[in-house]
């Protein structure tokens, strides 16, 4: 299985400068060794797949979904709406929405099951606090967040294969990562919760990526990491040449 990259926007780029970013990322070569996705905004989807063309392009993802696929749901959107732009995968539970929008638990696990059932790999992230780690907690929170994020039917493998994303919460945009060791370690655990719930084969079968600021300086180190099958980018994702060249970065010559 390829390794992974997926860039995630946050709220920047709306249409234009969508369209615009997705073509400028046309003209970089991108190693053929990893998978690469960019997640958008809900209203950049339309304009980020009219960009793609053909050869070498990324997969496109949306960054948060509702539950519900139709409804008295003001201003939400479906995993069935997200499906008509062709979008393979979907972020649930970023520590900013965590953090920001009150996004519990329980709506992460409604969400990754919702985009299951939909034919979309739920990207389910997860990390603990700054506090948490310094109490020694890290690796109770992040098991407690990843077996919480599997009590609505999200399951691992299947059609559209769960992903999770091992984010720190203190590493998110600090400019401070977590050490690759470090990050391995905690996949482990994750691989524990998923083996434990559902095989030994479908934990190892499932993408744990890691996320934290990463730049091109050190994603090589991540991608060359056992048990880290990929990274989520952040800022370093929001200059297409910049983003073109971590890609290229990340793969061993
Ligand atoms: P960062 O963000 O790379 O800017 O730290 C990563 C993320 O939030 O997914």
């Amino acid at each position: 299985m390829n390794k992974l990259i997926i860039a995630n926007w946050k709220m920047h780029y709306g249409p234009v400068k969508a369209g615009a970013w997705i073509r400028a990322f046309r003209r970089e070569r991108l190693p053929k060794e990893v998978d690469i996705g960019v997640a958008v905004p809900h209203v950049s989807l339309a304009a980020a797949r009219a960009s793609l063309g053909r050869a070498g392009v990324p997969f496109l993802g949306a960054q948060d979904v509702f539950w519900k696929e139709e409804g008295s749901y003001t201003g939400e959107v479906s995993p069935g709406m997200l499906k008509e732009f062709s979008s393979t995968f979907c972020l649930v539970g970023h520590s900013e929405r965590r953090r920001h929008l009150g996004e519990t638990d329980d709506m992460v696990a409604k969400k990754a099951a919702a985009l299951q059932e939909a034919g979309i790999s739920p990207v389910i992230c997860v990390g603990e606090t700054s506090a948490e780690r310094k109490a020694g907690k890290a690796k109770s929170a992040v098991k407690k967040q990843v077996t919480a994020a599997l009590k609505k039917g999200a399951v691992a493998g299947g059609k559209a294969p769960m992903i999770i994303a091992y984010e720190p919460i203190w590493a998110v945009g600090s400019g401070k990562a977590c050490p690759p060791d470090e990050a391995k370690a905690m996949h482990d655990v994750i691989r524990g919760v998923l083996a434990k719930k559902f095989s030994k084969k479908a934990a190892d079968e499932t993408r744990v990526l890691y996320g934290g600021s990463i730049d091109r300086q050190t994603v090589m180190s991540y991608m060359t990491t056992t048990g880290v099958d990929g990274v989520l980018v952040g800022g370093a994702s929001l200059d297409p040449r910049e983003f073109g060249l971590l890609c290229r970065t990340a793969v061993p010559a």
